[in-house]
């Protein structure tokens, strides 16, 4: 018996640690997009975006302080990743996760040229985006969880590297809109996300409905999970 408990445990500790999960293709009735490529990446920094989709608006309403530890997830080349490490100032910090290690190196790039100093990049998994626990008071999510491909794994993670009342803020474009000009499986309509946040340990706080194209919403941790 003792000999037979020491084969599984000698099993159990041989399996590999970080093993994924297969992704999905479809969550809760929803279609999942693909990941944009980062080949596309020239697409983030487009002239008109500020006209289309308003991002400084969006960041005016995140209500960043300095001295605050922020996580742009899904931080591609890095658009919103500098103004919040402006915003945070030296004294705060500014998580940026993509899977993607060539936006990645974009992100690093563009960090090195301006000399700033509190990002940390992170090159996250699909389905860990290796945030530390307990450190995060804001996560902040633009045009990227509709892509996940591991949405539960993703928002166990950021949901458990948030502080107590840290905030989790999505940003997607409108799906209840069919003048918002983008392909149907890279939009989501309010109760869809409403749907897939709560099921995950979140409650909608707040909103924003002044942007052109996006929802704007922040999720606090649920008091039961
Ligand atoms: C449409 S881009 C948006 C980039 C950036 N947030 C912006 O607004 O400019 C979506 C990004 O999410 C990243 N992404 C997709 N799944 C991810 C995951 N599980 N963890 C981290 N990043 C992910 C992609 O690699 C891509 O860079």
């Amino acid at each position: 018996m003792r000999l037979l408990t020491c084969l599984i445990l000698i099993a159990f500790l041989n399996l590999p640690a970080q093993e994924a999960p297969p992704g999905l293709t479809e969550y809760m009735g929803r279609q999942i997009a693909m990941t944009m490529h980062w080949k596309g990446a020239e697409w983030l920094i487009r002239r008109v975006r500020e006209q289309e989709e308003g991002p400084s608006k969006m960041r005016e309403q995140l209500q960043v302080k300095p001295g605050m530890t922020v996580c742009d997830m899904g931080c591609g080349n890095g658009y919103h990743t500098l103004p919040l490490a402006e915003m945070v100032g030296e004294k705060g910090k500014v998580f940026a996760v993509d899977v993607q290690p060539e936006m990645i190196e974009m992100l690093k790039q563009n960090i090195d040229r301006k000399g700033v100093k509190n990002v940390v990049p992170i090159n996250g998994l699909y389905h860990d985006p290796k945030l530390p626990p307990d450190t995060c008071d804001m996560i902040l999510l633009v045009d990227v969880y509709h892509e996940f491909s591991h949405p539960v794994q993703m928002l166990a993670s950021m949901r458990a590297a948030l502080k107590k009342d840290g905030l989790l803020v999505l940003v997607e474009f409108r799906a209840e809109d069919e003048t918002v000009p983008i392909r149907p499986e890279h939009k989501m309509t309010k109760a869809q996300i409403n749907k897939e946040m709560n099921a995950n340990g979140f409650t909608l706080k707040r909103e924003f409905d002044g942007l052109p194209w996006q929802h704007l919403m922040f999720f606090g941790k649920s008091e039961a999970k």
